[in-house]
């Protein structure tokens, strides 16, 4: 026995399916283009694997689906309200729990309530959509990622660290009550799912309190970066997740979830607090933009399947299962040389496109020419995280391609695949042309962009890449 390689067994078993099919390779060049090579607007019955987000993507566990029968569907008062409640308390310590329709709603309400124009907001790395919210209340978001995580080669255990000097020092020279808020994001998801280390939570913390700041965690992937804590802090070697957890909200004054990610619902999220004035603050805004207090934007059956979400996700066989397919795919792509963000993060693999589509210049957007090749070559569907996303006015490190692995959805033999078509573009990247924008909005521009190629592409018949029948 002992000589044997461990094999990986999901902690689930599959009582419910959704048919997938590959389309001929002609016909993803057809929708591809009709999509303005923009993967947002591809149907998803025509992507075969569908890599886009984690978010709102996961499968429910039959105790969700039995939750939203009982949901407590009341305006005011909600039975289901109070369930959440309870649980996001006992989890992080917050009495105070305002529930909103998914995470920029909490974005949206909690920087309408407690930001003002001039303030700054500086983080590890603000997500685009709290970028964007910060923006529109006229104060001004900056990052402040540690030097590792612009390498993506070393193997650093905590790369979603933010850099603490550089945060001292922005608290020092900034006018008083110019910096509110200090937020870090757990996992790092702009800069490769990396964790936050307790420490770095902890210092960033105390930081921010002795500078007046409070310290407002975005936790859509907090189980993930409890996880790795345990994994790569000695300290936390043993200690059981929840405590990982609970210690790890203890250091913050607010939290901002999207429970599309580690709250394992299609749609919903939360803001929690443990001070009064918060509450007090945001709550007037809540009922203004998503809802009464009770419900934010939900139905009630949401919020049953989000308070039993909250808890599965702490599972340790679920979560070692997940990172561990991360791990697996960021390994096998290593091992042939195609260039990855390692090592790997919680949520996704991170291709670096700059390096695997050198031929395109960043102008015309590595990334996206990925991110299209892999629809073609394969109906695979990622999303690029690089010069398109962010802008032209904030360069990112690296562009980035992002393959986000959906909860509980895909086998290892879904993986495989997705390993398989990079493999064969990595063998001849350069028959992928690189992409120009043709119509693209001032905010968010990834989103809607219409864009063109810049040069022919391959033809379809070359990339029909083989399935297995069966035996
Ligand atoms: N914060 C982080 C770290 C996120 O990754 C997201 C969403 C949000 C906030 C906003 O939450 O979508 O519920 O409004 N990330 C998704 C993604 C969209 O694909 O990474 P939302």
């Amino acid at each position: 026995m002992s000589e044997w390689k461990p094999i990986r067994v999901p902690p689930f078993r599959i009582k419910m399916v959704e048919p997938i099919r590959r389309l001929p390779a002609a016909d993803r060049w057809a929708r591809m283009a009709e999509a303005h090579w923009n993967v947002f607007y591809l149907r998803s019955r025509d992507v075969f694997i569908d890599l886009l987000t984690d978010s709102g993507t996961g499968a429910m566990s039959d105790a969700q689906w039995a939750a939203l029968v009982m949901g407590d569907e009341a305006y005011a008062g909600s039975q289901s309200f109070e369930a959440l409640r309870a649980v996001v308390e006992d989890l992080t310590g917050m009495p105070y729990v305002l529930p909103v329709h998914q995470g920029r709603g909490a974005e949206h309400v909690f920087f309408k309530a407690l930001l003002r124009p001039g303030q700054v907001v500086p983080s590890n790395t603000h997500f685009d959509t709290t970028r964007a919210n910060i923006r529109a209340v006229g104060a001004t978001p900056v990052d402040l990622p540690v030097p590792e995580a612009a390498d993506p080669d070393l193997e650093a255990p905590f790369k979603g660290d933010i850099d603490v000097d550089r945060l001292a020092r922005l608290l020092r020279e900034a006018a008083p009550g110019q910096v509110p808020i200090v937020m870090l994001t757990v996992t790092n998801n702009a800069l490769g799912g990396q964790p936050v280390s307790m420490e770095n939570i902890r210092q960033t913390a105390e930081l921010a309190h002795r500078y007046g700041a409070r310290l407002v965690m975005d936790i859509a992937r907090f189980a993930e970066n409890c996880y790795f804590i345990r994994q790569r802090e000695p300290a936390f070697r043993s200690v059981p997740l929840r405590d990982i957890a609970r210690q790890m909200f203890s250091y913050a004054d607010a939290c901002l979830m999207s429970a599309k990610k580690d709250g394992l619902v299609p749609i919903g999220g939360f803001i929690a607090t443990r001070h009064a004035d918060v509450y007090e603050a945001v709550a007037p805004f809540l009922i203004l933009h998503e809802g009464f207090l009770t419900y934010g934007g939900l139905a009630g059956h949401e919020l049953a399947a989000m308070a039993v979400g909250l808890q599965e996700v702490l599972d340790e066989a679920y979560l070692a299962h997940r990172v561990g397919q991360v791990a697996t795919m960021v390994d096998e792509l290593h091992r042939r040389g195609i260039p990855v963000v390692r090592p790997a993060g919680g949520h996704a693999v991170y291709v670096v496109a700059d390096r695997l589509m050198d031929h395109v210049p960043v102008e015309a957007f590595p990334g996206q020419a990925l991110t299209v090749a892999l629809y073609c070559a394969g109906g695979v569907r990622a999303c690029e995280v690089g010069s398109l996303l962010m802008g032209d006015d904030e360069r990112p490190p690296y562009e980035l391609v992002r393959l986000a692995i959906p909860r509980r959805v895909y086998t290892d033999e879904h993986l495989a695949y997705v390993v398989r078509v990079l493999a064969a573009i990595a063998e001849r990247p350069r028959v992928w042309p690189g992409f120009r924008v043709v119509r693209a909005p001032a905010v968010l521009r990834h989103f809607t962009a219409h864009l063109a190629p810049t040069g022919p592409l391959p033809s379809p018949t070359d990339w029909e890449l083989p399935l297995a029948e069966g035996d």
